[in-house]
């Protein structure tokens, strides 16, 4: 089995970070900003560097930070050559559980994994 390289950086501990801080909380406090009626607007940001900077390891921070301020999140790490029905089902995994119901997606395809997603996000 190949394990991603990358999932090194989602369980990196956080006390053996270095320099993290600073950039971490100005993407926090960029995150949840209420600007005019913008709080509900749907938020990006790039982080950019060359590879083994740690951009996925700062994401991880923020989102770490500001998770529980929301009722649903999803961390998903994205390859160059995506799987998009792993990255659903991954999606739909984390999602649902937050509601108490894990489901059993291993015989869905695309497109009842999207209406599935679409009632759990539903006024969301
Ligand atoms: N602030 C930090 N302090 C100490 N170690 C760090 C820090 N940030 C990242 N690392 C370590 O550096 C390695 C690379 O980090 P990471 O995977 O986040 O880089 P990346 O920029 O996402 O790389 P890639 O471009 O390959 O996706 C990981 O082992 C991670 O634990
Ligand atoms: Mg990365």
């Amino acid at each position: 089995m190949v394990v991603d390289p990358r999932l090194h950086a989602l369980f990196a501990e956080e006390a053996h970070l270095v320099g993290v801080d600073g950039p971490r909380d100005d993407l926090v406090k960029w995150m949840l900003e209420e600007g005019n009626n913008s709080s509900k607007q749907r938020k990006v940001f790039s982080i950019v560097g060359f590879g083994g900077l740690g951009k996925t390891t700062l994401a991880n921070e923020v989102y770490r930070n500001i998770k529980d301020q929301f009722d649903c999140k999803a961390f998903i790490s994205v390859s160059q050559k995506p799987d998009i029905k792993k990255i659903m089902k991954d999606v739909i995994s984390q999602v649902s559980c937050q509601g108490g119901s894990s489901k059993d997606t291993s015989d869905w395809d695309e497109m009842k994994s999207i209406s599935e997603l679409r009632v759990l996000l539903q006024n969301k």
